[in-house]
């Protein structure tokens, strides 16, 4: 039996104890050593019973991990990644990939010159929900992709804003929060050519935005909106509605997401699917609606157990730096066209 992969944890806040939680469960894979400079962090090394660093050159010099899972700052997030690169380990990122394109582009390249893989935590991608909804828009249950209708509306409570750097520019809900949602989008409906954008920080009145509504235009010609609001009481978000997390109270019968074609409609995460009983039907007949079915699972563990196949090279990241570095493109395009007011269309990493 292949013994059980050594995975060091840089980042050990609350992402980190998260990932760790899972990677207990899980008799492939054990922890074997944590960096982290904080202050709790070396009570939380000696309660996991690894060794502690303080720095993580230091820990990939001396606990010489076969792999990482990199969960500190977003803005260590490549220079981070490059350094476990340059030791030759694999890396699961946490999201975003990093916050500036120019850096995510260094990192694609290091990686792949180096053959080191870098899977990035965009870990909704993982449920098998989702993994559902792609086959049957694959497969053309819905026809032509023509209109995609994402809400994520919240109420995060005021102490959440409480730490500081929460407040300031650049820290917003868009590369916080929809980055999560955008991520999903690419993924279910393909690339975006164009986006519009207002974003509005009329209700906390801080820096960053609190509310956006942004227009998406799809390569494959589909038409899409996204709203989102960190300060509103509703119940239309993935958080509320997947029942992914319990840490959020379920609103189980409320979409996110809602995919319509020529040939059918989609909710999610319900998966519930609507279509007419015949082609050529119209608004006079039965549109009838069917339960899709999935398997549940927990998208954090099945993340962690692609990346062990991926460290072990048995699998390709599913998502790799590059594809992460065009869901960071797109919110950078929001953001832009949001302060600009005119259409803008994201990068190519
Ligand atoms: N996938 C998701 O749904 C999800 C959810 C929450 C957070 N995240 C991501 O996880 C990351 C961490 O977020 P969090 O909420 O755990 O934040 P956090 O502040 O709780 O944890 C960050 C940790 O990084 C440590 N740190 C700071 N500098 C470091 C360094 N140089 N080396 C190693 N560790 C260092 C801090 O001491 C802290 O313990 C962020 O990138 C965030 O975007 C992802």
């Amino acid at each position: 039996m292949t013994s059980p992969l050594r995975i060091a944890l840089i980042g050990a806040g609350v992402m980190g104890r998260q990932h760790h939680q899972h990677l207990q469960a899980l008799a492939e894979a054990q922890l074997c050593a944590i960096a982290d400079p904080g202050p709790q962090a070396a009570d939380f090394a000696a309660e996991c019973g690894v060794p502690y660093f303080a720095d993580h050159l230091q820990m990939l010099e001396q606990a010489r991990p076969e792999a990482v899972i990199v969960a500190n700052p977003n803005a260590l997030h490549v220079s981070t990644a490059l350094d476990c690169i340059a030791a030759g380990v694999p890396v699961l990122l946490e999201k975003p990939v990093g916050v500036h394109l120019d850096e995510v582009r260094e990192l694609v390249a290091a990686s792949e010159r180096s053959g080191v893989p870098v899977l990035v935590g965009h870990h909704r991608r993982h449920n098998p929900l989702i993994a559902r909804a792609r086959e049957l828009i694959e497969q053309g249950s819905l026809g032509r992709l023509t209109t995609v209708t994402a809400l994520w509306q919240v109420q995060k409570p005021d102490s959440y804003y409480d730490i500081a750097w929460r407040r300031e520019a650049g820290a917003g809900m868009l590369l916080t929060n929809l980055i999560h949602d955008l991520d999903l989008l690419r993924h279910l409906c393909g690339e975006v050519r164009q986006v519009q954008a207002i974003t509005s920080n009329g209700v906390r009145g801080f820096a960053n935005e609190d509310s956006a509504a942004v227009l998406l235009q799809f390569e494959g010609g589909a038409l899409g909106s996204l709203t989102g609001s960190d300060a509103v009481a509703a119940p239309w978000s993935w958080e509320l509605d997947s029942g992914e997390n319990p840490v959020y109270p379920r609103q189980a019968d409320q979409p996110c997401y809602l995919l319509a074609g020529t040939r059918g409609a989609l909710s999610i995460p319900q998966l519930k699917r609507w279509h007419y009983a015949e082609d050529g039907a119209g608004w006079h007949q039965p549109l009838l609606q069917v339960q899709e079915g999935f398997d549940a699972g927990e998208a954090l563990r099945r993340q962690l157990r692609h990346f062990i196949a991926v460290a072990r090279g048995q699998a390709q990241p599913l998502i790799s730096a590059a594809d992460a570095g065009r869901t960071l493109a797109l919110v950078e395009a929001i953001r832009q066209a949001a302060e600009s007011g005119q259409a803008c269309n994201p990068e190519i990493i």
